[in-house]
Parts: C-alpha cells; sequence; structure tokens
C-alpha cells in the first residue's frame, strides 16, 4: 500500500482525492457564503453556528490542512520527478511517460498563487479585526462587518478576482483531471465530464465572485 502510494500512479491518486475534499468545501463554502448578500444577522448566525460546534470545526480543519499538505507535497514531487525525466523537445520523456502538457505546467503557478490567497484569506478573516454584535440576545463575533471593511479596499477587491478566475482554471482542469487519475478515460465519457468539471467549476467561482463585487459595487460601507 505504502508502495502504491509513493508511486506516480499513487501520487495522483492521491492529489485526485485530496482535490475531491477541497472541492466539496470550496462549495460548500461558497454556498454558505451567499449569506453575506442576504442580511449581516443571517451570515452572522450562520459563522456563528460553526465556530460553535468544536467538534465539527477542528475536525473539518483538520482534515483540510491534512488534504492541504498532502496536496502540495504531491504536487511538488511529481513536477520534480516529471522535470528530471523530461526533455521538452520531446512529447514522451525517456522512461516513457507522457511529459506534462502546457496547462498542467501552468497549474503549479495557478496552485502556488491560490495557496498565496488561502493564506492571506485566513490571515484577513480568520485572524483578522475582531468585532462583536448580539443577535437575538447571543453575543457573537461581527464576521459581516469584517467582510464590509476588507471588500471596500479596492486592492483587495482586485486580488480577489484575480485569484478567483485562476480558481476557475484549478478546478476546472482538477476535476477532470480526477476523472482521469480515477480511471474513466472512455473518450465519449471524457468529453461529458469535462463538461460537468466546467459547469461546477463555473458554479463555484460565479458565487464566490458575487461576493466581493456585491459588497463593493452595492453594499454602503
Ligand atoms: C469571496 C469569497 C470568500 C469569502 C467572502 C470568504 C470568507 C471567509 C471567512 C469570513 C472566513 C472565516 C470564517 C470564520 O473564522 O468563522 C473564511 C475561512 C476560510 N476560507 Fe474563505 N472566503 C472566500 C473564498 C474562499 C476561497 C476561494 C477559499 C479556498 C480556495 C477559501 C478558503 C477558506 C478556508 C480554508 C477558511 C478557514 C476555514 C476554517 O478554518 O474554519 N475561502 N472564509
Amino acid at each position: 500500500m505504502l508502495e502504491f502510494l509513493k508511486s506516480t500512479v499513487g501520487r495522483k491518486y492521491l492529489m485526485g482525492l485530496t482535490g475531491l475534499v477541497w472541492m466539496g468545501f470550496v462549495l460548500t463554502h461558497m454556498a454558505g457564503n451567499m449569506l453575506i448578500l442576504v442580511s449581516a444577522k443571517a451570515y452572522n448566525q450562520y459563522g456563528h453556528a460553526i465556530v460553535s460546534n468544536k467538534i465539527l470545526l477542528y475536525g473539518a480543519e483538520a482534515v483540510l490542512l491534512l488534504a492541504l499538505i498532502t496536496h502540495v507535497y504531491c504536487a511538488i514531487t511529481l513536477t520534480l520527478k516529471n522535470r528530471r525525466g523530461r526533455d521538452s523537445r520531446y512529447a514522451v520523456t525517456p522512461n516513457g511517460e507522457k511529459a506534462p502538457s502546457r496547462a498542467s505546467q501552468f497549474m503549479g503557478i495557478q496552485g502556488s498563487l491560490i495557496l498565496a490567497f488561502i493564506i492571506l484569506h485566513l490571515i484577513t478573516f480568520k485572524y483578522g479585526n475582531y468585532y462583536e454584535t448580539t443577535v437575538d440576545g447571543v453575543v457573537m463575533r461581527d464576521l459581516h462587518r469584517v467582510i464590509i471593511e476588507v471588500f471596500h479596499i479596492p486592492v483587495y477587491v482586485i486580488w480577489y478576482v484575480v485569484c478567483l478566475i485562476l480558481l476557475l482554471f484549478h478546478l476546472s482542469h482538477g476535476a477532470h483531471s480526477v476523472f482521469q487519475s480515477f480511471g474513466i478515460l472512455e473518450r465519449k465519457m471524457q468529453k461529458g465530464l469535462k463538461k460537468i468539471a466546467w459547469v461546477y467549476a463555473v458554479i463555484v467561482v460565479a458565487g464566490f465572485l458575487s461576493q466581493p463585487l456585491y459588497v463593493f459595487l452595492i453594499h454602503k460601507k
């Protein structure tokens, strides 16, 4: 088992599996955040419910962190392995493997920027300004106020839009590669799966994009 996970195919599997964990997270994170568009009360109550359930919170954070570290580790080691065995002029490497396409080379750059985005994002929101509010007699963090403040800073909104567009490509290519890694290789199916991957990525990114754009363009400070 350990040998398999150390192999190129095993690491691709791990990348797919850990990518799937994050795909599930970003979809639910985007859907929950849509409450920003509803009201401060609804959003703060939602945020409070999540942080109040410590078992769920710490469990989910541990899974996400482990998945992220594994994903990045596999990405780096596979890229280095590919580079070592590759002469970029050939479509097939000396050890018989297919050379990485432009799209997968671009995945590394996207991945690095998305990682930077996640770290900055945590600093800004999770560990950012702490305000309190009382909703229906319950004291809780006023996360909505932090979001309104942050998304009125033009540089921050531009950074968000750029990173979310990168996320669109990363998710659509990643979701499609998951199907390939898991052996769904039939040509006919591949076309359909590529479409599903794009639809998924567009829904996630359009939802996320609507949040800073709504705050910046419509919501008063
Ligand atoms: C416009 C889009 C987004 C908004 C408004 C937003 C908002 C937030 C907020 C307010 C938190 C802090 C929650 C808390 O402390 O209770 C948070 C946490 C987080 N966000 Fe986002 N987010 C957005 C996009 C993203 C994207 C695209 C990713 C990943 C690629 C992401 C990954 C995370 C992670 C990993 C956490 C930490 C979860 C935890 O530890 O509990 N977010 N986000």
